[in-house]
């Protein structure tokens, strides 16, 4: 069986992914920073509970020795726990603590774990990392405010240029995917109209690619966009 992880899946686009995986027949780990959330998210969508604080690095460590013992494999990793720390505040006058928080979780979590998990990715025969960016994180086309999520995001988006291209001859495939503006916790506060059905699709499309498959890129809804 293929087995994928998928971080912050107690609630919003991250328990949908791992609800799609496992309708998929993925053998899905479902990880919360919360225990008991992770377990009832896991009866949920029927997949397997994993407690799981990305911005902890212990918590990180136990969690690749406890996935390294059993079930002793990963095929696929999907970065998706992420915060907004910083909305509308202007980069005249930062906060650079809410920036350091925004960096903890959403950049140094999702890199810490996907180095954590590569023993075992590089054992897989088809190995998949996505990472749920956000076209927030866009350089190319970046605006103002919140700048420690854009700045997070841009990171977590140089990572996946950096990894993709050092682990492109093992055949691992790392892209970023922007769900789009998704109607969960998060994007309710601003009004956000796109089902969640919709904005975990993209990601399960690049958790679930080919060996042909693209690496290195920035995608929302299949579709590439700017980094
Ligand atoms: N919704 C949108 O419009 C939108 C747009 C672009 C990008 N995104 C990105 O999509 C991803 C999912 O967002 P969402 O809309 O589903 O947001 P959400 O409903 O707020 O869910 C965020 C998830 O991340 C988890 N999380 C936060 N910090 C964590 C940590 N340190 N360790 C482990 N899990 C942690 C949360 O767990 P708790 O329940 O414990 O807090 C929750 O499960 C995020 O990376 C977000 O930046 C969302």
């Amino acid at each position: 069986m293929t087995v994928a992880l998928v971080t912050g899946a107690n609630r919003g686009i991250g328990r949908e992914v791992a609800r799609q995986l496992a309708e998929k027949d993925y053998d899905v780990i479902v990880s919360a920073r919360d225990e008991d959330k992770a377990r009832e998210a896991a009866e949920a969508v029927g997949g397997r509970p994993l407690a799981l604080d990305v911005s902890d690095a212990d918590s990180i460590e136990r969690a690749a020795a406890q996935l390294t013992e059993d079930p002793g494999r990963l095929d696929v990793l999907v970065n998706n726990a992420g915060v907004g720390t910083d909305w509308g505040v202007s980069g005249t006058d930062p906060d650079f603590e809410a920036i350091q928080a925004a960096l903890d979780t959403n950049f140094f979590g999702a890199f810490r774990l996907t180095v954590a998990l590569l023993p075992l990715l590089r054992q897989s025969e088809h190995p998949r990392v996505v990472s749920v960016s956000s076209g927030m994180g866009g350089v190319a086309e970046m605006g103002g405010w919140s700048p420690g999520y854009r700045v997070s995001k841009a990171a977590l988006n140089a990572m996946t240029r950096i990894l993709s291209t050092e682990l492109a001859d093992e055949g691992v495939l790392v892209n970023s995917a922007c769900p789009g503006f998704v109607a969960t916790d998060m994007g309710n506060q601003f009004g956000a109209q796109k089902p969640v059905e919709d904005g975990a699709a993209g990601i399960v499309w690049l958790a679930t690619l080919p060996d042909n498959g693209p690496t290195g890129g920035f995608f929302r809804d299949g579709e590439p966009v700017a980094f």
